[in-house]
């Protein structure tokens, strides 16, 4: 294996609501994993998209039935590593605060805050010799991000090129307050999966982004309450918009060196 090789390749993309099935895929193989961590979320699919080695896993599993707060993360994360992806994305539905970040809004985020409790969000636990801390300054691989972006404005597709994603507990929506706090926190966008995901994913030496989908206004932000119908259809209108900037950095995305 020559250098280039080991150092850059294979994607992967964890898709979330809304992406259980990545539309363009040419399937080559699902495979049934698991790892030390317990099984991922569903089995992972390889293939092809627009030429180049992909390998997708349901976040939610397929069908979608594991809610945000008891996905195996750790799981998830490890299965991607031993598949050997060295880029991920992740997809991911959000709640918008900021005002450019209405539903069907695609936006790349490069900040996050975590306000999730009692999931399992590290590696680095059990027997261990030594103690580790992860630099975690910028969650979010800026090459990676910056291939989304550069793909998005091929598509012509007007990407929010920042954001900080609040990272909630779930699987409930949160309250009017709660949103007006993670506003004055600094918060953009708000999510139930967006942690430890980026951790672990930093942790296991991924170059990770996130690739979020505005599917509602986040609560309180209208006069109006959230419902499933106006987040159907927001994701059915913005996942076209989604789907199309993975196609157009797939081959951006598997040129990217590896983070560690
Ligand atoms: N809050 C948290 N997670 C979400 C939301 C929201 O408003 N919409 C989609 N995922």
């Amino acid at each position: 294996m020559t250098s280039t090789q080991s150092q850059t390749g294979l994607v992967g993309i964890l898709g979330g609501t809304g992406l259980t099935e990545l539309p363009g895929l040419a399937i080559t193989a699902t495979k049934e994993v698991t790892t030390v961590w317990g099984a991922p979320s569903a089995p992972l699919v390889f293939g092809v998209l627009d030429g180049v080695a992909v390998v997708f896993l349901a976040r939610h599993g397929n069908p979608h039935c594991i809610p945000p707060h008891q996905v195996n993360y750790r799981a998830n994360i490890q299965a991607l590593k031993d598949a050997g992806v060295i880029t991920l994305v992740g997809v991911n539905a959000v709640g918008g605060i900021h005002k450019a970040m209405g539903p069907a809004q695609v936006v790349i985020p490069d900040q996050l805050i975590d306000y999730t409790w009692g999931r399992a969000g590290t590696f680095f636990e059990g027997e261990l010799d030594a103690v580790t801390h992860i630099d975690f300054s910028f969650p979010y691989a800026e090459a990676a991000r910056q291939v989304l972006l550069e793909a998005a404005g091929q598509e012509q597709i007007a990407a929010v090129d920042f954001g900080v994603y609040a990272a909630t507990q779930g699987p409930r929506l949160e309250t009017a307050a709660e949103i007006a706090r993670l506003e004055r926190d600094g918060c953009h966008l708000v999510g139930m999966t967006g942690m430890p995901e980026a951790a672990l994913a930093a942790e296991a030496g991924l170059n990770y982004a996130c690739l979020a989908l505005v599917v509602n206004w986040a609560a309180g932000k209208t006069d109006c309450i959230i419902t499933m119908a106006e987040i159907e259809a927001a994701l059915a209108e913005g996942m076209a918009d989604v789907t199309a900037i993975l196609k157009a950095s797939i081959a951006g995305l598997s040129r990217l060196k590896a983070a560690h």
